[in-house]
């Protein structure tokens, strides 16, 4: 066991939690917990349940893995811990250890996670080191892009039962992010997912959906201010808008395409590799122009494309916010055209005489609802996410699903960090760490 994992001093607001903070040790569970004799028999005893393969527990309890009724999972709660991967401090180490599971307090949900989404931002924080305020105390659990079934209900929650399958962000709390087994949710931010998605297509989509409506929907200057399209008579208001969006094969270039396209924005045009022409078309990108065009090249086939509709470019969404792309975005906007540049990374624009363009704004987003400027959207947002996966209107993005359950995820994030995966979400199953 590191020393260190013990001396960490959480910041006051996290007292609470950080009293329940478990002993990590890597690779292997080993239930030893510092906090109390009475923990260590709480999770001694529930390691029998826990310990085994969900293949074995499954088996034994005479469950069908693919079918997940409700009342099957009620000797699951039984357990008090479950399986998590810390990230044991700042720019530490990924490593395996247990978690208490939370009891639902008004308005949660409990959920037994059985996707979780990796994110570039997980390895820049391990890589890196905390950055924008995040993760709020070590060890951490990282992992905001979850899906799972609901195994308890807090007071009061309305709209969901026991088994309903569900989607959702992780929040900046250890019982709240994605990369462990049971997992804390408010359940005003979670839609039920349809039965046409599987539960690992759905954990591919909270981070980009939240990062495609702060960007497309926020009033400017935050965000281009356009009209929010989540019902048939808010859809299209942006009719004719013409937009591009820097790297669509992206988790956000992909969503942000599908809102432009049900914002009625034309044309999307969209930067990728080539390989990745015909999914993005099935978006709703109407073109798609190679990513490693010099920026003379792409600037002339973009003003070609956008003269022949007679509307300047409106909106630049920079999915990708490199230093290369973001100037693109920025001079491809028209000098008082009115057009905003959408930022995901912060920004790094070198203004030509230092002023630079009238009438053009620039906004880097926070994409999670618990920003004050998505707070209220985000409810209303998730009421409408199950019609539109339902619908087809929004597609969740291709996944590969990494083996080894929890312990996938360090892998997973080396690739992401490599540049290594191309217009796929990569997805791990936290009920199958062994
Ligand atoms: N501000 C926020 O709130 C927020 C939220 C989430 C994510 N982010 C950031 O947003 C960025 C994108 O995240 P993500 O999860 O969407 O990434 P991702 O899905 O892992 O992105 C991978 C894709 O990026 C494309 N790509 C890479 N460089 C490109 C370039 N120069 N031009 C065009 N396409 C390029 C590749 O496209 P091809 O396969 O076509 O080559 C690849 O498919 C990351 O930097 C992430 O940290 C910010």
């Amino acid at each position: 066991m590191s020393p260190s994992l013990r001396m960490q001093s959480p910041p006051a607001q996290q007292c609470d939690e950080s009293l329940r903070q478990p002993t990590l040790i890597a690779h292997h569970i080993t239930l030893v917990v510092v906090n109390s004799a009475h923990s260590r028999l709480r999770l001694a005893s529930s390691r029998s349940i826990i310990g085994m393969p969900r293949q074995r527990r499954a088996e034994r309890k005479g469950q069908n893995l693919n079918t997940p009724p409700s009342t099957a999972l009620e000797p699951e709660m039984s357990s008090t811990s479950h399986k998590a991967l810390f990230l044991t401090s700042e720019r530490g180490t990924f490593e395996l250890g247990t978690q208490p599971t939370p009891i639902p307090g008004p308005g949660e949900l409990l959920v037994r996670i059985e996707a979780a989404a990796l994110n570039p931002l997980e390895w820049k924080l391990k890589e890196w080191g905390t950055t924008i305020g995040l993760p709020r105390g070590y060890p951490a659990i990282l992992g905001v892009d979850v899906a799972g079934i609901v195994v308890q209900l807090g007071e009061g929650v309305e709209g969901f039962e026991k088994g309903d399958r569900t989607v959702y962000q992780g929040w900046w709390s250890n019982d709240k992010t994605g990369f462990q087994q049971y997992g804390l949710v408010d359940a005003r931010y979670a839609a039920k997912v349809p039965s046409n998605i599987s539960l690992e297509e759905a954990a591919s989509i909270p981070c980009a959906l939240v990062a495609a409506i702060a960007g497309l929907y926020v009033p400017k200057p935050h965000g281009a201010g356009l009209t929010l399209p989540l019902s048939p008579s808010t859809r299209g208001k942006n009719a004719g808008q013409p937009i591009l969006v820097l790297g669509g094969a992206s988790s956000l270039g992909q969503a942000a395409i599908q809102f432009a396209r049900l914002s009625g924005c034309s044309p999307i045009l969209t930067t990728a590799s080539l390989k990745n022409t015909d999914f993005l078309t099935s978006l709703g990108a109407t073109h798609v122009l190679d990513r490693t065009l010099s920026f003379p090249a792409l600037q002339s086939q973009i003003s070609q494309i956008i003269q022949e509709k007679g509307k300047p470019l409106g909106v630049v969404y920079d999915a990708i916010s490199e230093p290369e792309t973001q100037q693109a975005g920025y001079d491809l906007l028209a000098d008082g055209a009115g057009g905003h540049l959408v930022l995901v990374l912060p920004e790094q624009i070198t203004r030509k005489g230092g002023e630079g363009k009238k009438n053009v704004t620039v906004g880097m987003i926070y994409g999670h609802w618990e920003h004050p400027r998505l707070s209220e959207v985000g409810v209303e947002v998730h009421r409408a996410l199950t019609g539109l996966l339902q619908e087809g209107l929004f597609k969740p993005n291709r996944v590969e699903v990494l083996p080894g359950g929890l312990r996938g995820i360090a892998g997973g994030l080396e690739r992401l960090k490599e540049g290594k995966v191309s217009g796929t979400k990569l997805v791990v199953r936290p009920q199958e760490t062994e």
